[in-house]
């Protein structure tokens, strides 16, 4: 059984809405319907899914901010629900935009903070506030304000907060948003170094270059519900997408690309091909289609 698992997760939001001056009518939002998730110790699963699919609100029930209305979930064997405590423990949260933190108090002084909130004793929370402020790449700024910090270092601030009581569980809700590419680079980089140190992540992005880039496996989100989940390569196939070989050849002074779908097999007999037919070969490769291909197709978008 994996690290972290959801079982049938349903979340159900009722709302009032206005419609004309006077009158409104309730709205029922099937945020999640029925989910099921599960994350190997020390992997990353990717949740991607378009605006409104539910993504957020399974992050909050496992960072147990919120009460499922059906089925069960478990992080490190604790129940999210019965044993919130325990989770919390062992769970690491950022959420996007992030309004936990204070605009006058340095970035050490909010991780102070947060530590303190968490029973750390100030000696210990700025040991360990100066630490991750150093893996974040935040320590030359750790005692400026929050409110001079740009959108990038306030997203590391976020993670470093996320790490302040050292989770083995890490809940990234879009953590790269909002940030410019150097910005997010780093922030994959950490993201990676956290991979490294063995702790598991659910993760979520609509930069599908990054989900591929990072994750284990991804889980494709629509509506409530889980539409396909598994390994990267695994998924691709599912959706009925398979590696491409691709031969770039020079054939009587005249440069081609032969491709074919197929995978080693069909490489080694483009190559094969092109030498039969008297051309030299110039490069030869297995393209995997990008995920956001995939995604794109399984959401009906082409
Ligand atoms: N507190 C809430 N009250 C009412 N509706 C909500 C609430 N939180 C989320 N929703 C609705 O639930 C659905 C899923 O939202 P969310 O989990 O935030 O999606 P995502 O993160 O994938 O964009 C959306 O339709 C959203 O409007
Ligand atoms: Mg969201």
């Amino acid at each position: 059984m994996g690290f972290v698992v959801g079982a049938g997760l349903r979340k159900r939001f009722v709302s009032r809405e206005r419609v004309g001056f006077l009158r409104s009518r309730v709205r029922v939002v099937e945020a999640l319907a029925g989910v099921d998730v599960e994350i190997g110790r020390g992997r990353l699963l990717s949740l991607v899914g378009p605006n409104g699919a539910g993504k957020t609100t399974l992050v909050r029930i496992f960072a147990t901010l919120l009460l499922p209305d059906g089925g069960r979930a478990w992080v490190g064997g604790f129940d999210v629900v019965a044993e919130a405590d325990r989770v919390r423990k062992i769970t690491g949260l950022m959420l996007y935009p992030d309004r936990g933190f204070f605009g006058r108090l340095s970035g050490v002084e909010n991780l102070v903070y947060y530590g303190m909130l968490y029973g750390m004793g100030r000696r210990d929370a700025r040991r360990r506030a100066l630490e991750l402020l150093e893996l974040v790449g935040l320590y030359e700024a750790r005692d400026r304000p929050f409110e001079e910090y740009s959108s990038g270092m306030r997203a590391r601030l976020g993670l470093a907060k996320a790490l302040m009581h050292n989770p083995e569980f890490l809940l990234l809700d879009e953590p790269t948003v909002g940030i410019d590419p150097v910005g997010a680079r780093r922030v994959r980089e950490i993201i990676r170094e956290l991979k490294r140190e063995g702790r598991t992540i659910l993760f979520t992005s609509h930069n599908l270059y990054e989900v591929e880039e990072l994750s284990d496996e991804v889980a494709l989100i629509v509506g409530g519900r889980v539409v396909a989940r598994g390994p990267l390569g695994e998924l691709k196939r599912r959706l009925g997408f398979e590696p491409v070989a691709v031969v770039k050849a020079v054939c009587g002074g005249e440069e081609r690309l032969l491709s074919r779908g197929g995978g080693g097999g069909a490489l080694a007999e483009l190559i094969r091909e092109a030498h039969d037919g008297g051309c030299t070969v110039l490069e030869a490769y297995v393209r995997e289609p990008p995920l956001e291909e995939v995604v794109v197709r399984a959401l009906g978008g082409a």
